[in-house]
């Protein structure tokens, strides 16, 4: 391996730290304690795990963590009714709905149902709307966390060729504007791009957020180009149970300057975003200064 390696743990236990300093602000300056409301509909087993998760680091951080796991069957009207409660509560300043929902439930519906100024998972239309104006928003967490490693390892990212494979809404759309803003030239590659692998090569910066495990192999990624590997993809390997990106690591590590792992890369990042988008906006509901180094 000839990559330096990206240390998303590192840096997130970094950015939690920079999170409890602007918590212990708040509390001081305006006498409340942030606070992050997660909800649950159903049991899926990877959702229940990432929801303990994030509780757990929202209490070590000095916030307050508040969980609604509500019965997959739950009506619409309820899961509503619910948002709009926590809209209105004083103590709530970030609100996440935990997806996948399920079937019967409109994501669309219920995400735009979030207070925007609340909305820490920056999926709102309003949030949307403002990054891709280039205004302040709530800025969706897995790119942000992407985008403070991309900031970290380079100074500066103007003018680079960057590649974001994946077009969704969580990632790869928000992913694009946030480099665009950082005057990248940004190509969004997907399932239907022609010649993915020479889109790939002429990448500097190649942001992979696809979900098919080991997808994109060494041979696609130009000599000394920068990887971010946003998959989190569990396979059988010689049957045992492992985690890897949408990037064969192997291959990649052997050609990249830089290369975010899996696991420990972009995961922890995500989570320690989510603390800082609730932090900003609980000093943003209580008009204090705006946290620097948390926002983009
Ligand atoms: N499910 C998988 N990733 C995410 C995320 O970033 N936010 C929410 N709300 N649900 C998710």
């Amino acid at each position: 391996m000839t990559a330096t390696l990206i240390d998303g743990k590192a840096f997130a236990a970094k950015v939690r730290t920079e999170v409890a300093t602007h918590v212990a602000r708040v509390k001081a300056e305006a006498g409340i304690t942030p606070g992050l409301a997660v909800v649950l509909v159903g049991e899926d087993p990877a959702s229940q795990v990432y929801v303990r998760s994030k509780g757990k680091q929202t209490v070590e951080v000095g916030m307050a963590s508040f969980e609604h796991r509500l019965e997959a069957d739950t009506s619409e009207r309820a899961l509503l009714e619910l948002i709009d409660r926590l809209n209105a509560d004083p103590q709530v300043h970030g609100i996440l709905v935990q997806l996948p929902l399920p079937d019967h439930l409109d994501s669309d519906l219920v995400i735009n149902r979030i207070d925007p100024t609340k909305d820490v998972d920056g999926f709102h239309i309003s949030n949307v709307g403002l990054l891709g104006t280039g205004q302040k928003s709530m800025v969706p967490c897995t790119p942000l966390g992407c985008l403070m490693m991309l900031r970290e390892h380079h100074g500066s990212l103007s003018g680079m060729n960057a590649v974001v494979v994946g077009r969704s809404n969580i990632v790869g759309k928000p992913m694009a504007q946030l480099l665009l803003g950082d005057s990248c030239t940004v190509t969004i590659a997907h399932s239907r791009t022609r010649d993915l692998a020479a889109v790939c090569r002429g990448a500097d910066i190649l942001v992979a957020a696809v979900g098919r495990p080991r997808m994109i192999p060494g041979d696609w990624v130009k000599p000394g180009a920068t990887v971010i590997d946003v998959g989190i993809n569990r396979i059988e390997d010689g049957g045992k149970a492992k985690l890897v990106g949408d990037v064969d690591f192997d291959s990649a590590a052997a050609v990249a300057g830089a290369i975010t792992p899996v696991p420990g890369g972009v995961g922890p990042m995500t989570i320690a975003c989510l603390l800082a988008n609730t932090v900003v906006a609980a000093a943003r509901a209580n008009g204090l200064a705006e946290p620097q180094g948390l926002t983009v």
